[in-house]
């Protein structure tokens, strides 16, 4: 793991193949339709998304999966596990992203939301998210209308 930020007992670090069992294991409690190992696999080794995890006194409590196309970033996936929410975890994963899209000159942010995930889109409206679409029953697993968002850097 890569260190971008250290506390006193916390860090919000880059996860790589190393990291693909705690990955999984946290994707799965956080996620009805969770990643295969497969997608996780291969999406890191062809740094086709990249992933911040946070780890608290040695566990990986939340991750946070993003893509970055010239000066676009998209949010793929942002989950903690249900015994460290409310804790602001979540909002400093955001955060830390925001922060280094920053840093490397990215303009745009980008992301979907199930209509339903009020915590979610609470979240991203406070960090000035705006949404700009719908996208018709968009997820495979609920046929949820997707909400579309962005964000101005
Ligand atoms: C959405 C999720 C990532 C939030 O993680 P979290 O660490 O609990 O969020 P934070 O503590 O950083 O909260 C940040 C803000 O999100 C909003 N929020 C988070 N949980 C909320 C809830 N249960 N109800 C209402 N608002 C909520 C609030 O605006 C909160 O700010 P506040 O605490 O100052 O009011 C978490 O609930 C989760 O993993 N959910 C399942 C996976 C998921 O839906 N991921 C998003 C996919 S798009």
């Amino acid at each position: 793991m890569k260190s971008t930020e250290v506390t006193s007992c916390c860090e919000i670090v880059e996860l790589g193949l190393e990291s693909l069992n705690e990955l999984r294991a946290l994707e799965q409690t956080c996620f009805d339709y969770s990643w295969s190992e497969e997608q996780f696999r291969l999406g890191l080794e062809r740094r086709a998304f990249y992933i911040f995890g946070y780890v608290l006194e040695g566990l990986l409590v939340g991750y946070l999966a993003y893509s970055r196309v010239l000066d676009e970033m998209e949010v793929l996936n942002l989950g903690v596990h249900p015994d460290f929410r409310r804790k602001g975890i979540a909002r400093e994963l955001m955060q830390a992203l925001i922060k280094q899209s920053k840093e490397t000159e990215v303009r745009k942010g980008l992301l979907d939301v199930k209509r339903s995930n009020f915590p979610a889109i609470a979240l991203y409206e406070s960090l000035g998210f705006r949404q700009v679409g719908v996208r018709k029953k968009y997820y495979p697993d609920t046929k949820e209308d997707a909400l579309l968002y962005d964000l101005e850097i």
